[in-house]
C-alpha cells in the first residue's frame, strides 16, 4: 500500500509560512494625551483603543457598525470606532469615555445615568453616553421623538431606552437653559 501523499502549498495559499505584517507608528490624540503605538494599516480605532492602549471602556458589540457600542468622538463628532481605521484618526483629538469624566467628578451624562437608572448590564452605556454628547454636540435634537431618532444607531440589549432618554433629555435641557 502506498503511502499517503502530502501536497505543498506555495504562496499566498501556504498557511503554514511565518506571516510579516508591516506595521507603522500611528500617534494618537486621545482623551488629552499622545500616544504612540505600532500598529498594522488595517487595525481599527476600536482595537487600537482596545487591544493596544488598554482603553476598554469603549465595547465591542457587532464589529460591523450595526450596534453603537465602539462610538467614540472624534473632535467632538461621533463615530463608530470598529469603522474608522485608527491611521485616519492622526491629528485628531479623540474622546473615549475614559476621557468624559473622573471618579470624583462625573459627567453630567454620566451622572444623569448614575440617577435615572439608565443602564443595566452597563455594556452600551459608554456608547451611550458619547453618542449622547455627540448628540448635544451637534445641536440638531429638540424633542424627545428626535433624541429617540439620533440615538437610534445605539442599541441597548437590556432595553433600558426609556431611562436612557430621560437622561439624555436632562442633561440636553440643562445645556439649553444655560445658554
Ligand atoms: S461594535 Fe461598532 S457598531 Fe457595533
Ligand atoms: S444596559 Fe445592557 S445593553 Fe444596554
Amino acid at each position: 500500500m502506498s503511502s499517503p501523499t502530502i501536497q505543498v502549498f506555495q504562496g499566498p495559499q501556504d498557511h503554514t509560512l511565518p506571516v510579516v505584517v508591516p506595521v507603522r507608528p500611528v500617534t494618537l490624540h486621545i482623551n488629552g494625551q499622545d500616544r504612540t503605538l505600532d500598529i498594522a494599516p488595517w487595525t481599527t480605532l476600536l482595537d487600537a483603543l482596545r487591544e493596544y492602549l488598554d482603553l476598554t471602556g469603549t465595547k465591542k458589540g457587532c464589529d460591523r457598525g450595526q450596534c453603537g457600542a465602539c462610538t467614540v468622538l472624534v473632535d467632538g463628532k461621533r463615530i463608530n470606532s470598529c469603522l474608522s481605521l485608527a491611521m485616519m484618526c492622526e491629528g485628531s483629538s479623540i474622546q473615549t469615555i475614559e476621557g468624559l469624566g473622573t471618579e470624583e467628578h462625573l459627567h453630567p451624562l454620566q451622572q444623569a445615568f448614575m440617577d435615572h437608572d439608565a443602564f443595566q448590564c452597563g455594556y452600551c452605556t459608554p456608547g451611550q453616553i458619547c453618542s449622547a454628547q455627540g448628540l448635544i454636540n451637534e445641536g440638531h435634537a429638540k424633542t424627545e421623538d428626535e433624541v429617540r431618532e439620533l440615538m437610534s444607531g445605539n442599541l441597548c440589549r437590556c432595553g433600558a431606552y426609556t431611562n436612557i432618554l430621560t437622561a439624555v433629555m436632562e442633561v440636553m435641557n440643562a445645556n439649553a437653559s444655560k445658554a
